[in-house]
């Protein structure tokens, strides 16, 4: 007898456990009908059709629409304070969804654990990281606080997906006024598409960096193959100098003809993936559709090295927009929400960004998925952003490529060692001298080049290696250079605006200090 009785999974018995809930904090908030009859008070709850539908992930609750409580009616069941209270009752995330015409409404409770993703971050409270490099971008916070942020130049490109309204330009204009407060336009040079009408990215048309904005889709071809052909000038330019990429070529040059960074911002590909009339484009005819596709592939594939990077956008993540061809050009993708599983895969491969907003977001970086929220700032600040920059408030940083930050640690290890620690020149000694500003094994690497370059002696046993030549004849190599680490705070007063010629790196007093011991050293006569 016993054996018949159906013994009930656990999420059935949390699923009523959670309806009781559901249907005792909808009486609390007043959702409920009250009579007295024979003096004694009768409450009409709100009831659920059984039975209720329960798996692993989520319980969905039906609401007996039949019979309703009087006064009580479907938009005050979802209304968004009660759902508030519903989820911090059931301790799960609640829902209301209501299903096709005529076939019900239902609080639908996702048990997952309740994220610790935060739900809104401000970008000014993202700290970029220390010894940030150059392209480096904010791309959002995940559990416990954790920031993400990446070098576009490793990226390489990005492509930015999602349904309207989900964190698009939001996310767009977090990556533009990270850039721009950073690098002036000898450093930083931009490229926009807005196919939204110029509404999106017309706060930055006036600002020096901006080489062009398009906002028509039949024009994009045509800006497409003008960075083809800057992308190809800059690959000869880089054979001449047998470098391997924009960084590499920059190093060999004087700060005046270094060439910057390119970055190409396209909010809305969608209007140009599916604009079927046709172009001229270099004496062939193709649509622009196909044109945007083609040269967007060939930018994608090859401008990574020259020093061009992409970010596109789409609230259109069909297959006719992300083809193949550009989904295998962009191997980091952002997935905002989405208004299926299927588009959420077409993204990211992943269903999970179906659903989301308010810029929640899937990010993958090849086979790495992560869920973030992305950075939020408002038009408002955007604006005040650009003002800023334009009104020289903000101080532009040098770029240094890893040539120029090698130099520089050189030239503060080599003064060190004079001053401070006899013309030795030894790793342990000069990481604790510098207190640990330099790692042990890049000083050691960077002895080995000083060895090559007879600047130190060769290392003999247990000596160590020690200063070769005189303070003089290295400095007419490398500057004598004073380390800090990278200011990442917001300057509080706005700072003076930077000059452009080259810039003598600024000495601390410590070291200017020892320094003018080095000097008076060498003035004295060698005993
Ligand atoms: N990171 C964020 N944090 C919190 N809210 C956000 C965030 N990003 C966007 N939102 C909210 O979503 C709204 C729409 O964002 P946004 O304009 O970026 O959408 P979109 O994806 O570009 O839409 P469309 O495709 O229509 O252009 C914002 O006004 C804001 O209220
Ligand atoms: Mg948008």
């Amino acid at each position: 007898m016993f054996g018949l009785v159906r013994k009930r999974h656990p999420y059935e018995l949390l699923a009523s456990e959670l309806a009781n809930t559901i249907q005792h904090q909808l009486t609390r908030l007043n959702l409920a009908y009250r009579e007295k009859r024979d003096g004694v008070e009768v409450i009409h709850r709100v009831e659920f059709v059984e039975p209720l539908k329960a798996s692993p992930g989520v319980i969905e609750i039906e609401v007996d629409l039949s019979r309703l409580p009087r006064g009580v009616d479907v938009a005050a069941l979802r209304d968004a304070r009660v759902l508030e209270t519903l989820t911090a009752a059931c301790k799960y995330p609640v829902k209301f969804v209501k299903k096709a015409s005529g076939a019900g409404s239902w609080f639908v409770v996702e048990i997952t654990a309740m994220s610790k993703i935060p739900r809104m971050v401000k970008l000014d409270s993202m700290r970029q990281p220390a010894k940030a490099p150059p392209l480096i971008i904010p791309i959002g916070v995940g559990e416990n606080k954790q920031q993400r942020w990446e070098d576009l130049r490793t990226l390489p490109h990005l492509l930015i997906a999602g349904a309207t309204g989900t964190g698009k330009s939001v996310m767009v204009n977090a990556v533009l006024c990270q850039l721009i407060k950073r690098f002036d336009e000898s450093v930083l040079q931009l490229w926009l598409v807005d196919l939204k009408g110029g509404m999106e990215l017309s706060y930055y048309e006036r600002l020096p960096h901006v080489k062009t904005l398009v906002t028509k889709s039949p024009e994009l071809p045509a800006m497409l193959l003008d960075l083809q052909v800057e992308m190809d000038r800059r690959t000869t330019l880089l054979r001449e100098r047998e470098s391997r990429d924009l960084d590499a070529y920059n190093a060999q040059m004087p700060r005046a003809r270094r060439l910057p960074y390119i970055v190409l911002v396209v909010d809305e590909i969608a209007n140009a993936m599916l604009n079927k009339s046709r172009v001229n484009l270099d004496g062939q005819k193709m649509s622009v559709a196909q044109a945007t596709e083609a040269l967007l592939a060939d930018l994608a594939a090859r401008a990574r090295a020259t020093g061009i990077h992409l970010i596109i956008s789409t609230q259109r993540p069909s297959v006719d927009v992300v083809t193949g061809l550009i989904k295998a050009n962009f191997p980091c993708r952002i997935a905002f929400g989405t208004a299926s599983e299927i588009d959420s895969r077409v993204i990211v491969d992943d269903s999970g960004a179906h659903g989301k907003r308010d810029g929640r977001m899937l990010f993958r970086r090849n086979i790495d998925l992560i869920e973030l929220q992305a950075p939020f700032l408002s038009d408002s600040e955007v604006k005040a952003t650009v003002k800023r920059v334009l009104s020289g408030e903000y101080e532009p940083e040098p770029v240094k490529t890893a040539e120029d930050v090698a130099r520089d640690e050189i030239g503060y290890l080599l003064a060190l060692s004079e001053s401070k620690a006899g013309r030795r020149f030894t790793a342990r000694e000069l990481y604790k001298l510098s207190d640990g500003l330099i790692a042990r094994a890049r000083i050691e690497q960077l002895a080995a080049r000083l060895e090559q370059e007879k600047i130190v002696h060769r290392k003999m046993g247990p000596f160590g290696r020690s200063i070769a030549v005189p303070a003089r004849e290295w400095q007419k190599i490398y500057k004598p250079c004073a380390l800090r680490p990278v200011p990442c705070e917001k300057p509080e007063k706005p700072a003076p605006p930077m000059p452009l010629e080259e810039e003598e790196p600024t000495l601390a007093p410590s070291i200017m200090a020892f320094l003018s011991e080095v000097e008076h050293e060498h003035l004295s006569p060698d005993p």
